[in-house]
């Protein structure tokens, strides 16, 4: 066995809608290549803005960063800008399903390559179990809402709506309820639609995107009036206990980049995108660039409605409408954007594990199951069933904490290892048409690698042993399964 292996790139052809795709010339199904430029922005829209803003933001501001809440998302946005122009170069040239797994494949060889994908298990599968209990929380208040105004009870009791473990003090305790059946049956819909259709998954994303943006549009516009400047001063709170100060901007940064998540997944897509060379950097970077104007917005009207310290809450958006009675009738429009914008996320992040599994399948590195595309619907099949068995165990039995710094340092380690892959791979494949070059790749690269890790050390200290059992177990299946069964261990040994 040779970790070191890397897995030979040939420069990939121009493909248009209705030409031949990879393994089609055996008969075999595959994937359906009907994306283009508009569904992938709004796929990565999708897939990026959800809990980070409806949820993580107000804690972030209350207890770390202040005003500085503003910074924290500037510091986030410009490590994941640096990694999205990598990505955007990678996903150009190597138009495949498997993301940062066959980017490092190509570059790093198969060991680094193993170690990613199982990160990225921890970003897509996680992010999708973690955000459907944020789902179940606004839709049950969603439901109330409605209930109140229709005289009836709608909502849930809380046996059936929240997790009936959680992790207190390093250990899991049973917390009283039966099962978080909403986050439940998010998950079952959401697969179920990815098991359909590639088309279908992209037209139902559309939709709901437009939903959500409606919705923050609205919060900004009627909002704005109520911005008081005085609220920004202090725009960084001093120091006091290790939180706020720089430090605490940057450990806030930390925990916001779990809103920029997803604009990468994008990448899982380019097997099923019309002309990827043109699209896919328009895709990644164009939705990236969106997002990160929409959350600099957010966070400027949020914390200048209200003094940062009221908004530690799970609902911080609500929180800050709360404090004005004219704005009052917001709160339920912004719950249905908050349910619509998770509802997306959960669909990228299924679509996009689905995909990597698939990619993984044909390396030999996991079950040739998840790399069979399902005969009529042209979509990893058997991939999307078992990512939404598991996402759905996870998330009718987890609380919404216990997961997210996981996701987030999974996704890390994948975008520091993209931006040194594209630069090991300008030196040993200079020959590779590239469609995308990062500008000054000699500097983007390494900064970008170094900011990703530096927001990778924020999260590491809190999270060392859950993060090193993850990276124990996906080493131990790496030797004892995946490197006996990789398609290139075994050509390389026949030589
Ligand atoms: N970026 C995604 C969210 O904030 C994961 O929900």
């Amino acid at each position: 066995m040779n970790p070191f292996l890397t897995k030979h790139i040939a420069p990939s052809p121009h493909v248009d809608a209705g030409e031949p795709v990879e393994g089609s010339l055996e008969g075999e199904a595959t994937l359906r290549r009907v994306l283009t430029a508009r569904h992938l922005v709004l796929l990565g829209i999708g897939g990026v803005i959800g809990a980070g803003i409806f949820v993580l933001t107000g804690q972030a501001a209350a207890q770390h960063a202040g005003p500085g809440i503003i910074l924290s998302f500037v510091m986030a946005g410009f490590a994941c800008a640096l990694a999205g122009l990598c990505y955007a170069e990678f996903a150009a040239m190597m138009p495949v399903s498997g993301s940062a797994y066959s980017y490092s494949y190509a570059t790093l060889g198969e060991g680094v390559a193993w170690f990613i994908g199982w990160n990225l298990i921890l970003e897509y599968l996680f992010a999708a179990s973690t955000v459907a209990v944020g789902w179940s929380g606004y839709m049950n208040s969603l439901l109330g809402s409605i209930g109140t105004w229709a005289g009836v009870s709608l909502a849930l009791p809380d046996a059936l709506a929240s997790a009936p473990l959680t992790v207190a003090n390093g250990r899991i305790v049973t917390t009283g309820a039966i099962i978080n059946l909403p986050a439940i049956l998010i998950v079952v819909a959401i697969s179920a639609l990815c098991y359909r259709g590639i088309r279908q998954s992209a037209t139902a994303n559309a939709v709901i995107v437009s939903i959500k943006l409606t919705v923050i549009l609205l919060f900004v516009a009627f909002s704005l009036q109520y911005v008081d400047p005085a609220n920004w001063q202090p725009f960084i709170p001093a120091e006091e206990d290790g939180r706020f100060g720089f430090q605490g901007v940057a450990r806030a940064a930390a925990i916001v980049f779990f809103a920029y998540i997803g604009f990468d997944a994008v990448s899982t897509a380019a097997q099923e995108t019309i002309n990827p060379q043109r699209n896919m950097p328009i895709g990644i970077l164009g939705s990236l660039a969106i997002c990160t104007l929409v959350y600099i917005v957010v966070c400027a009207v949020l914390t200048g409605m209200v003094p940062y310290y009221e908004l530690g809450t799970a609902k911080p958006v609500a929180t800050a409408l709360g404090f004005y009675p004219k704005l009052l009738w917001l709160k339920t429009v912004v719950e249905i954007g908050a349910v619509a914008g998770l509802t997306s996320v959960i669909l990228v992040m299924i679509m996009a594990q689905a995909r990597i599994f698939y990619a993984m399948a044909k390396d030999g590195l996991v079950s040739p199951a998840f790399g069979r595309a399902h005969p009529k619907f042209r979509t990893p099949g058997f991939g999307t069933i078992f990512v939404g068995v598991i996402a759905t165990t996870l998330a009718g039995l987890l609380p919404i904490g216990v997961l997210g710094d996981l996701v987030s340092m999974g996704t890390l380690l994948a975008f520091a290892t993209v931006c040194i892959g594209v630069l090991v791979l300008r030196y040993t494949r200079p020959d590779l048409p590239r469609a995308f070059r990062v500008p000054m790749a000699i500097v983007i690269c390494p900064v970008g690698a170094a900011a990703c890790l530096y927001l990778f050390a924020q999260t590491f200290a809190d999270n060392w042993h859950w993060m090193s059992a993850w990276i124990v177990i996906g080493v131990l299946i790496y030797l004892f399964y995946g490197s006996k069964r990789s398609v290139l261990q075994k050509a390389h040994a026949a030589r």
